[in-house]
């Protein structure tokens, strides 16, 4: 990607952080996604603090990293224990399908994702137009989270489903990554995903398996940023349009 290119993807990412942070209510609690399009997020709703324009906010991190990035942005904290009522989370995705199941876990970070994003009143999705896919797989495979002294039988059973799994390597680490919860990660190549809901749970039900990035009939709405006319334009995608 070139330096242009990639200046377009920032302003786009940061357009639809500022475009969802920019509908949570005070008094809520929010679930804070993780990876570089909801890190803009919640730069965004900490800019809302210090202007006065948003009160009373609690944020849920799905990451380590998202927990920090909402400290150093004023966030204030809380746990699914303490607050169990989410009433929004934002958060990005890898790829979007036209029914607006996504493909999640680029960051590792699906298995909290996926606990938060679901239990969230309304779970709003933000991503670049290159995100959109007519089908789940087609760019990017699916991160399979499992415990570290499974990943052998989880291989094997992923391979007999027709999954080309392998082991993600941990950047900076000799050896596999690790995931928050200290369990490692496959990433599956499908030649096609025909039935993303029935892949979901097929994968989780394979012992070993703690949680799969595919993400069935969770989002509410997706903000889609893309450029029109040379200008940033952000586009909704509900699920009663989808
Ligand atoms: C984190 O594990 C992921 O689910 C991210 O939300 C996803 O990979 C999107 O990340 P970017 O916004 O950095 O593309």
């Amino acid at each position: 990607m070139n330096d242009s290119n990639s200046d377009t993807q920032q302003l786009l990412k940061s357009a639809v952080g500022q475009a969802a942070a920019a509908r949570v209510a005070s008094g809520s609690v929010i679930g804070l996604g993780t990876g570089s399009t909801a890190a803009f997020a919640i730069e965004h709703l900490g800019r809302r603090l210090r202007a006065g324009d948003l009160t009373d906010v609690r944020g849920v991190p799905t990451s380590f990293d998202a927990a920090n990035l909402a400290r150093r942005n004023g966030i204030p904290l809380t746990t699914m224990d303490d607050t169990p009522r989410i009433h929004v989370a934002i958060d990005g995705a890898d790829e979007v399908d036209p029914h607006l199941a996504l493909i999640k876990g680029g960051g590792a970070a699906h298995t909290q994702e996926k606990i938060i994003d679901a239990h969230a009143d309304l779970f709003i999705v933000i991503v670049d137009d290159k995100k959109l896919v007519q089908r789940l797989g087609s760019t990017f495979a699916v991160p399979v989270e499992l415990l570290p002294m499974a990943v052998v039988p989880v291989t094997r059973a992923i391979e007999r489903l027709g999954g080309h799994p392998q082991l993600r390597m941990g950047a900076k680490k000799i050896g596999p990554l690790i995931t928050d919860q200290g369990n490692m990660l496959l990433d599956v190549t499908f030649d096609a995903i025909d039935d993303p809901a029935h892949l979901e749970r097929t994968l989780n039900n394979i012992p070993g398996v703690v949680e799969n990035g595919l993400f069935v009939g969770l989002a509410d709405l997706v903000l889609v940023g893309e450029i029109v006319d040379g200008e940033t334009h952000v586009r909704e995608l509900s699920r009663s349009t989808a």
